[in-house]
């Protein structure tokens, strides 16, 4: 991770953890500006003397806080929800920068967004397409759309995140699409603006987006033989980060495929990353409760667990685990496991550490899907979060009291 320093002492930017857990408490989700805005700079970096627009996967961590950092470098966002809109609005980001995603958006939703006058719908399916005219033409008004493709590409990744192959539910069929478009051109309350497709998140290799672009492009040239012109290609995310030794491309590297395949091109190009702008921007701090020696293992108990960060037990994924103070003390394997009453609830396996109770650890790379997925499990209040800029340290949501947790919940009568 950038911007995460320390021989004596772990410190994010320029404040020491230690003072973060001393000042919030934890487990604490703790977020680098810097990191984060280096992140973007990479990508606007790589887009540059294009015209193209990022837009922030909310999904990914959607923290007023956080949303507001991206708002404030002129970000656009990517939302999959009702909600995520009203948090984009409420953190100060402009909705005509919206791109809308997600099979199943409901009638409420697509009012909220037609009245909040988003850029743009990315279609799913023939039933959401009409339901969508209906919705616009109701309200007096047009939505303007794009369908998401599927292209059909393996991108090679996780199986529960790759999203752009043909046995996935993401998407329209690639040989339906065309006529999808024909259609939608002749409905009232639609307009056709442009064409989206993701393949998947954590992407390694930069081959399978360029090859998606390609599928994209081809369409986009059918299309416009038809009479459809549009006005973008939206690319969606999925770069992919570090969290282990994988080796990930740099921004330009990723993206030279993809912008090789629309050299020239009149469209404007849209994308959505989410995990490669936040993931390597945050941590878990967490305290370690317990050591527990075992027979067969030792355990790290902490008092972080798969309610706050659910990636290794759902996806059995990597984070690194770091001692926040280092020990001149003699290391043992530990797995890193929360309080949580599962046998799925570990944060890290058979890791080296020289650590003793009462000790921090900081879980890395859990800037992204880290918080957005964290649950009450166990009536757990769910962690804090610190944006760390520069010297200053801001909380950015503060730590849930358990009552919060069954305000809205009744007794009987
Ligand atoms: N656009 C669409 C339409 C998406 O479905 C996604 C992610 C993104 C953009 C952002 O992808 P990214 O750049 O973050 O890879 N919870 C999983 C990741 C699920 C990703 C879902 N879609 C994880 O923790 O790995």
């Amino acid at each position: 991770m950038q911007h995460l320093t320390g021989t004596d002492a772990l410190r994010l930017e320029a404040v020491a953890l230690e003072a973060i857990a001393a000042q919030f408490g934890t487990p604490t989700y703790v977020y680098s500006r810097a990191a984060l805005t280096d992140a973007y700079h990479a990508y606007e970096h790589a887009l540059a003397g294009r015209r193209a627009t990022l837009c922030y996967a909310v999904k990914a961590n959607s923290n007023l806080g956080i949303l507001d950092a991206f708002a404030r470098l002129g970000a656009g966002f990517d939302i999959v929800s009702g909600g995520e809109l009203q948090r984009v609005i409420a953190a100060g980001g402009d909705p005509r920068k919206v791109v809308f995603s997600g099979v199943g958006k409901t009638r409420a939703e697509m009012r909220l967004a037609l009245a909040s006058n988003i850029r743009c719908f990315n279609i799913e399916s023939a039933e959401e397409l009409d339901r969508l005219a209906e919705t616009a033409q109701q309200g007096g008004t047009a939505a303007r759309v794009a369908f998401r493709v599927n292209p059909d590409v393996d991108p090679k990744t996780h199986p529960y995140i790759s999203t752009g192959l043909k046995s996935n539910k993401f998407g329209v069929a690639f040989e339906a699409a065309r006529g999808l478009y024909r259609r939608a051109a002749t409905l009232p309350g639609i307009e056709v603006v442009g064409i989206a497709s993701h393949i998947g998140s954590q992407l390694l290799d930069p081959a399978p987006a360029g090859e998606a672009a390609e599928r994209v492009l081809a369409l986009v040239e059918q299309l416009a033989g038809d009479g459809i012109a549009l006005q973008h290609i939206d690319i969606g995310g999925g770069m992919g980060i570090r969290y282990d030794d994988e080796t990930p491309p740099s921004a330009d590297d990723y993206l030279a495929p993809v912008l090789s395949v629309l050299a020239g091109r009149e469209e404007e190009i849209l994308l959505e990353p989410g995990r490669s702008l936040i993931g390597n921007a945050g941590l878990l701090l967490t305290r370690i409760e317990y050591l527990k020696p075992g027979e067969e293992k030792h355990f790290a108990i902490v008092d972080a667990a798969m309610n706050d960060l659910a990636r290794p037990a759902l996806y059995d994924a990597f984070h690194a685990v770091v001692p926040v103070t280092p020990r001149d003390l003699p290391a043992h394997t530990y797995d890193v496991v929360g309080p949580i009453c599962e046998s799925g609830d570990f944060l890290a396996r058979e890791r080296r550490l020289a650590v003793r109770s009462g000790d921090l650890l900081a879980i890395l790379s859990a800037g992204a899907y880290g918080m957005t997925m964290a649950s009450n499990y166990n009536t757990r209040p769910r962690a804090a979060e610190v944006m760390v800029d520069g010297a200053r340290c801001h909380l950015i949501r503060s730590r849930e009291r358990v009552e919060e947790l069954y305000a809205a919940e009744h007794r009987l009568p």
